[in-house]
C-alpha cells in the first residue's frame, strides 16, 4: 500500500540541534514543525528525531520497520559519518544496545540476572553504606557541589563495584574518559582521545579479571566467553561492559541532581516525604516525568519506508528519540512535579525490547541516594537561585555542571 504521509527529507533538516540549548525550549521548538522531523544533530549528522510522546513510543515499542543494527544505516555503510561523532563508538560497537531480536535477547540476557529486582535488593545495604559515607565526608561552612561530592561517585561507585573495579583511581579515570568522549565543549581530538583511552581502560580492566577472576559481572562474562565463544565473543564482552557502564552512570549523576532541585524548589512536595506521607521512592518517576536526565536517545534506522505518525521516514534512514520531547509537553504530558502520583506511563526509562535493563538499580540509587541526602541535611539549600545553575552542554544528557548547596 502506498504510504500517505508527508514527504519531508533529510536533504532539507528544518533545524539545527543546538546541545547549549535549554533542553525543553529547543523541545518545544521542534515540536512545532511535527511529530518526526529532519534535523541536524551536533556534529553534522543528520538524522530523523521524534518530537511527541506517539512518535517515541512508535519508535521505542515492537515495531517491525524499525530496528537498532546500524548495519542498517546507509550513510554509516557509505562511510559518511565523522569518527570524532560522539556517539559514534555506542551506536556501532556489538553490544544489546545495538543488536535486534535474537542477537539482542542473547545478550540481554547475559546480565539480566545481575539487574533482576531480588538482585538489586540485596545490593541496598552496599548502597546505602557508599551513600552514608559519601555524606559523611561533606563538610564545611561553605556551599558543597553535591555533583563532585554525592552525585557523581554515587551511581560511579556502585556500577564499578558491580564489575569488580574497586580501585578508586581506576574508577576516576573511567569517569573522565567517559565525560570527555560525550562532551560538546571537548574538540574532536580530545573526544577521540578519550574514546581510545577508554577503550585501553577496559581492555586492561578485562586482562586484570583474566589474571584475579572474583565472583562480579566482568569475571562471570569472562568466563561465559571463555566457555562457549559463540554465547558471548570478546568484542561484545568489551561492548557490554561499555554500555552498561556508559548508560549507569551520568544518567543517574543527573537524575539524582535534577530531582534534588525539584525538590528544594517545591517545598509542599519535599515536606510530603519528611512527613512520610509519600516514599522517597515516589522521587524516582516524579523526576523523570519532570526533568528528564536522558534527553535524547541515539540511535534506530528505518528499515523499510515507514509511516510515522504522518511522515515517512526512508528506508536506510536514522531516528533520534527526543524523550525530552515526550515528557513535560504540556499538549500531553505531566507538565507538574508532583510526587503523589503513581504514574509510571513516562519514557524516562525507555520502552519495548530496549527499556532500560538498569532501571531496578537506578531507581534504588535515586531513592536511597535522596533519602539519606534530606535525612541528614535536613536544612538543605540551594546556594544559587535555580536560574543561575548552568546546564551541560550535551546533545544527551540534561544535566547541571554543578549543584551548589548549604547543608545547613
Ligand atoms: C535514571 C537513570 C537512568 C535512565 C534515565 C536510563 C534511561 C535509559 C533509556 C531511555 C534506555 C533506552 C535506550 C533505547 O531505547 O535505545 C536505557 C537503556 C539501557 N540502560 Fe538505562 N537509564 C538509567 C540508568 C541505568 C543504569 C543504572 C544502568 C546499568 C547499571 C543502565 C543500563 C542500561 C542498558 C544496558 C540499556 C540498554 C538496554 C538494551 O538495549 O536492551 N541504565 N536506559
Amino acid at each position: 500500500m502506498p504510504l500517505t504521509g508527508r514527504r519531508l527529507s533529510l536533504d532539507n533538516p528544518v533545524h539545527e540541534c543546538d546541545p547549549a540549548s535549554e533542553t525543553y525550549v529547543e523541545a518545544a521548538e521542534l515540536r512545532r514543525y511535527g511529530q518526526v522531523v529532519p534535523v541536524v544533530l551536533f556534529g553534522g549528522v543528520r538524522t530523523w528525531i521524534t518530537t511527541s510522546a506517539e512518535a517515541s513510543r512508535a519508535i521505542l515499542e515492537a515495531n517491525p520497520d524499525i530496528g537498532k543494527d546500524p548495519a542498517n544505516w546507509a550513510a554509516l555503510q557509505r562511510g559518511e559519518i565523522p569518527g570524532s561523532w560522539p556517539f559514534l563508538t555506542l551506536i556501532t560497537e556489538k553490544s544489546m544496545f545495538n543488536a535486534d531480536g535474537a542477537d539482542h535477547l542473547r545478550l540481554r540476557r547475559l546480565v539480566s540476572h545481575a539487574f533482576t529486582h531480588k538482585r538489586i535488593t540485596a545490593v541496598v545495604p552496599r548502597l546505602t553504606a557508599i551513600a552514608d559515607e559519601l555524606l559523611d565526608g561533606l563538610s564545611g561552612d561553605g556551599p558543597v557541589d553535591l555533583k563532585t561530592a554525592y552525585a557523581y561517585p554515587l551511581p560511579m561507585r556502585t556500577i564499578c563495584e558491580f564489575f569488580g573495579i574497586t580501585d578508586p583511581d581506576e574508577q576516576d579515570e573511567l569517569r573522565d574518559e567517559y565525560a570527555t568522549m560525550f562532551d560538546a565543549v571537548a574538540t574532536p581530538e580530545e573526544r577521540s582521545r578519550a574514546a581510545t583511552a577508554l577503550e585501553a581502560t577496559l581492555v586492561r580492566h578485562i586482562e586484570d579479571k583474566r589474571r584475579h577472576p572474583d565472583d562480579r559481572l566482568t569475571s562471570t562474562l569472562i568466563d561465559i566467553h571463555e566457555l562457549d565463544g559463540d554465547r558471548l565473543t570478546e568484542e561484545e564482552l568489551l561492548g557490554t561492559l561499555h554500555i552498561i557502564l556508559a548508560a549507569g552512570h551520568e544518567t543517574t549523576v543527573n537524575a539524582i541532581m535534577n530531582t534534588v532541585v525539584a525538590l528544594l524548589t517545591h517545598p509542599d512536595q519535599l515536606a510530603l516525604l519528611r512527613d512520610g506521607r509519600r516514599p522517597w521512592s515516589s522521587t524516582v518517576d516524579a523526576g523523570l516525568r519532570w526533568n528528564v536526565p536522558l534527553k535524547c536517545v541515539y540511535m534506530r534506522y528505518a528499515l523499510r519506508d515507514t509511516d510515522i505518525c504522518g511522515t515517512v521516514v526512508p528506508a536506510g534512514e536514522p531516528i533520534a528519540t527526543m524523550i525530552a520531547g515526550a515528557q513535560r509537553n504540556s499538549d500531553t504530558a505531566d507538565a507538574r512535579f508532583d510526587v503523589t502520583s503513581d504514574d509510571r506511563g513516562h519514557i524516562g526509562f525507555g520502552a519495548g525490547s530496549h527499556f532500560c535493563l538498569g532501571a531496578p538499580l537506578a531507581r534504588q540509587e535515586i531513592t536511597i541516594g535522596l533519602e539519606r541526602l534530606f535525612t541528614r541535611y535536613p536544612n538543605l539549600r540551594l546556594a544559587v537561585e535555580p536560574e543561575e545553575l548552568t546546564h551541560i552542554v550535551s546533545p544527551a544528557i540534561n544535566g547541571l555542571t554543578a549543584l551548589p548547596l548549604h547543608l545547613a
